[in-house]
């Protein structure tokens, strides 16, 4: 199982509920093998703020740590680290068709929204933005990962490596792995401050390690309707509530459910989801803030990542240079 975390903003709670706590749970289970990266490459194609990419690498990687990712049991490693990732980006570049990359989400919507511009079609848009599908693809295949957990919104993408995986094989032989996304429905997706998916592009987010009375003015500032105390409030709607079941146990959402129902003040509810977030959160803070105020000790830890990760990725990147006629001159 291989999943990448694009270092881009600061972590929040829809980050911790819908990525790091499904992804450490499963890295838990006996008999797979986790491999789990900062994808800091990929955070060069839309970011030009150099302190904002290593600001943001530094906070998620002390995030996953904090919340319990054990690194003697997966592979926890920054992408730039691993030059072979690179290596086979090129490798499969040249076995990619260009209409494949043509027809990539995110490469269509630059261009639309540059025809809606009068612009021209390419403005704005890097070679970067157009390879993602590859090196994405290259961040999957060389280390033979199986399975994805990825959103909804990154299935084209493992699609596509799937079909870069069958194209170099069929050149070069049977080499890769082709890869499934595991798309978890049950895993949260949460609202934000707004109600909409809380998300680095809307602003919407609740930073997972802001200090107790930030979290507190946070949440007060959720959006509600008018309904007044007293007035029985519906479960499905209110981002409040679906925020409180994220984080609680079923018992406890039951209750909430039954207060709502009997018309419990959103005032009241928000110190409720307050004090729910801030039980779960508050352990993880601390240990937050000692690696942050130690990145030497993270960046150890990413490093011992890096050489556990390379170990695999060397020879197979050998394995598929020799398939491609990159090969010693001699014997
Ligand atoms: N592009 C992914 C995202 O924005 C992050 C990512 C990079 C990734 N490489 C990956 C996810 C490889 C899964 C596998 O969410």
């Amino acid at each position: 199982m291989l999943t990448g975390i694009t270092p881009s903003g600061v972590p929040h709670l829809g980050n911790y509920a819908g990525a790091i706590r499904p992804a450490i749970a499963a890295s838990r289970q006996a008999g797979v093998e986790s491999f789990y990266f900062l994808a800091d490459y990929h955070a060069l194609i839309n970011s030009s703020d150099p302190g904002r990419v290593q600001r943001s690498t530094l906070e998620i990687a002390a995030a996953w740590l904090a919340a319990g990712l054990d690194t003697d049991k997966v592979y926890f490693y920054r992408q730039s680290d691993i030059p072979e990732v690179l290596e086979l980006t090129w490798l499969l570049a040249c076995t990619t068709g260009k209409g494949l990359l043509n027809r990539a989400h995110a490469y269509k919507a630059a261009l639309e929204r540059n025809a809606a511009a009068g612009a021209d079609p390419d403005a704005g848009v890097s070679v970067g933005l157009f390879m993602y599908p590859v090196l994405m693809a290259a961040d999957i295949l060389l280390f033979k990962a199986d399975s994805v957990p990825v959103g909804r919104d990154q299935l084209q993408h493992i699609e596509m490596a799937r079909d870069m995986a069958a194209r170099f094989n069929h050149r070069y032989g049977e080499h890769l792995v082709l890869p499934q996304a595991a798309i978890d429905e049950s895993v949260a997706t949460l609202p934000g401050l707004d109600g909409r998916k809380m998300s680095k592009s809307y602003d919407n987010g609740i930073p997972l390690f802001a200090p107790s009375a930030e979290l507190k003015k946070l949440i007060f500032s959720i959006v509600t309707d008018s309904r007044a105390p007293g007035e029985p409030k519906d479960t499905e709607g209110p981002a409040l509530f679906r925020l409180y079941q994220a984080f609680a146990g079923p018992d406890e959402s039951a209750r909430m459910r039954a207060a709502f129902a009997a018309g419990v003040a959103w005032g009241e509810a928000k110190q409720a989801l307050f004090e729910r977030i801030e039980a779960t959160v508050a352990p993880m803070r601390g240990r937050y803030l000692a690696l942050m105020a130690d990145p030497a000790r993270i960046e150890l830890r990413l490093h011992e990542g890096a050489v556990k990760a390379r170990a695999i990725a060397g020879p197979f990147l050998d394995e598929l240079r020799r398939a491609a006629g990159l090969r010693k001159l001699s014997g």
